[in-house]
């Protein structure tokens, strides 16, 4: 085989007179005069045309290596369009390195094709331009993770992925024991107790580009595994695990888009939800939340006699959405958990809307004015208790603004003071983050005295990085201390056995010079798809599971042999759902 001298999107004007051989797949065939016939052969740096004789016997996608003579394309044959539209290379010998049957879809990236045909067929999908652009940017992206995480002083280590259950919230994947019959690892659904186990282990500062596994339902910001920026440092504050984690995905973003986000800005939980309806808000776009509730204290109307009255204004909505965009955005919002959904058309004249005969003049005029509304836009008033009111007017809002993945530029944001608890199911407080969480300061007493939806409102010291309205990463600063991990176990109905069982190793460990510690993890998944413009993470992953988790590619999750189950101890009971 002749030794590659260029690569194909390489060789340009330069290079006219020069003899090279260029190595790659053949893009497309085009027969040029009774002898010629002219070749575009590509490489992941691009394509290059070179002529050959006709009656070569190349094909689409066959591999090729074609040595030549690089010269001026003739006049009128320039293609600006292309890097190496100036040149061509004649005379050329023609090495068929392999055949290739004809690809199972175009390889151009004007033709739409089904995701599953191109995941049955990834490694030829992975040669197309889009695929070998966003993985060569998820390269750039862990390396410049990598480096910066190296630069502050953080210290790799690798945590095993044979282990017992770590809690994050999802599913565990389980491997079964062949030594132990009927014994389980699971998969680490992050290495969250490892890198604490570092910590007392007196490894200041640990970060890993770790493989994270949980068995939850997949959409288009998840999958079954993924990949984290894992880190985790001793005696800091909130304030330095920020800034770190800001270092890397600052360099990160350089790396792909040359500019770098400075001064990421911070916001707290509780104000993103009064402006945002979101914990994870998308600030390319205002089209805030606004508070109406005082308006309506005196108010003769029974729609508006609740405990919080919210709108938000669209701009020139009034024309734009008509009677069945509405009423569709009435049935979600009631999905949503809304009783319902209150709009007014904005006219000179003031507000249109059905419900304007129930409320008062004041009520009209102040709903106009504290939403800033003006002639030719579109009011929705959502009247609930004000989580409900949030939550569904955030919801809306997306609904209504949210601009395509790949515009209004990339906008980091930190969001502070979670709540410790995101729900109570059967009197148990359920922890909004994991139960490794410090309690904020100032709510510690609560944890003794809360009830009901009390819990809701104890604050943790758990922080969020937001991307363009996607979560990107979570952390917090951690529980050092033996007796206040079990008072939280306990609260969260782990009683002492199973707290001894589960989690002794941890207790213990507290007990031998655990230091004040905290640290953060982001999805490399989820930011890699940001930077590339992609809405979905599988763009961004070589050998992504599809939506139902299948790996189309190799055919898993399939059976096992009846010996290996055997000998693993398991049977097989069909299901009977
Ligand atoms: P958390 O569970 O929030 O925190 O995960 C951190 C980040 O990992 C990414 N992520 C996912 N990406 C793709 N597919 C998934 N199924 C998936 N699940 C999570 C998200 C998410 O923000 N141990 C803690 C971190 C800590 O406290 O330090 C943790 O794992 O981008």
């Amino acid at each position: 085989m002749p030794i590659r001298t260029d690569y194909c999107g390489e060789v340009s004007s330069a290079d006219i007179g020069r003899t090279v051989t260029v190595c790659g797949w053949v893009d497309t065939r085009r027969v040029h005069s009774e002898h010629l016939a002219f070749v575009d052969v590509r490489d992941h740096t691009g394509v290059v045309q070179v002529v050959v004789d006709e009656r070569s016997e190349v094909r689409s996608e066959y591999v090729v290596a074609i040595t030549g003579t690089v010269r001026a394309r003739p006049d009128g044959m320039v293609n600006a369009a292309l890097a190496t539209g100036e040149i061509e290379i004649a005379d050329t010998t023609v090495d068929i390195l392999n055949a290739a049957e004809p690809p199972p879809f175009p390889m151009n990236e004007r033709t739409d094709v089904d995701e599953s045909i191109r995941l049955r067929h990834r490694y030829v999908d992975l040669r197309r331009p889009k695929m070998q652009r966003n993985l060569r940017i998820r390269s750039k992206v862990n390396s410049a993770i990598r480096g910066a995480m190296e630069r502050q002083g953080f210290v790799e280590i690798e945590t095993p992925m044979l282990i017992a259950s770590t809690p994050e919230g999802a599913r565990d994947f389980v491997v079964p024991s062949r030594q132990n019959p009927g014994d389980f690892y699971a998969l680490p659904q992050s290495p969250q107790l490892f890198k604490q186990l570092s910590m007392v282990g007196g490894f200041d500062k640990y970060y890993q580009i770790a493989r994270c596994l949980r068995d939850e339902d997949l959409r288009a910001d998840r999958q079954f595994e993924f990949m984290q920026l894992d880190a985790e440092a001793s005696f800091v504050n909130q304030e330095d695990v920020f800034a770190f984690i800001s270092e890397a995905v600052a360099d990160a973003t350089e790396a792909v888009t040359g500019e770098r986000p400075e001064n990421i800005p911070q916001m707290t939980y509780a104000e993103a939800q009064e402006r945002y309806g979101s914990d994870k808000p998308d600030v390319r776009f205002g089209m805030e939340l606004q508070e109406l509730t005082e308006l309506f204290t005196e108010t003769e109307s029974n729609v508006f006699k609740t405990a919080a009255v919210k709108g938000i204004c669209m701009k020139g909505g009034a024309d734009t959405l008509g009677r069945n965009a509405i009423d569709d955005l009435t049935d979600k919002a009631k999905r949503w958990g809304a009783k319902g959904l209150a709009w007014f058309r904005v006219r000179d004249e003031g507000l249109e809307g059905a419900l304007t005969k129930f409320m008062s003049e004041a009520e009209i005029a102040g709903v106009q004015s504290g939403l800033a509304a003006e002639s030719g836009d579109m009011v929705f008033l959502i009247a609930d208790d004000r989580r409900t009111a949030n939550r569904v007017l955030g919801l809306l809002r997306l609904e209504l603004g949210k601009p395509p993945v790949n515009e209004g530029g990339f906008h980091f944001l930190w969001i502070t003071e979670f709540p410790l608890f995101e729900d109570v199911i059967d009197g148990n407080p359920i922890p909004a983050h994991h139960p490794f969480t410090m309690p904020h300061p100032d709510d510690v007493d609560l944890l003794d005295t809360a009830e009901g939806d009390g819990w809701l409102d104890i604050r943790s010291q758990a922080y969020d990085l937001v991307l363009n309205g996607w979560e990107l990463g979570s952390g917090s600063i951690r529980i050092h201390r033996s007796d206040v991990q079990s008072r939280i176990f306990e609260i969260l109905g782990i009683g002492e056995e199973e707290q001894r069982a589960k989690f002794g190793f941890l207790l213990d460990a507290f007990r031998f010079g655990a230091p004040p510690h905290g640290g953060f993890a982001f999805g490399i998944d989820r930011l890699t798809a940001l930077l590339a413009g992609e809405e979905n993470i599988r763009e961004v992953i070589a050998f992504p599971k599809t939506q139902s988790g299948a790996d189309l590619l190799t055919n898993a999750p399939g059976p096992i042999e009846a010996g290996q189950l055997d000998e693993l101890g398991l049977r097989v009971v069909p299901r009977t759902d």
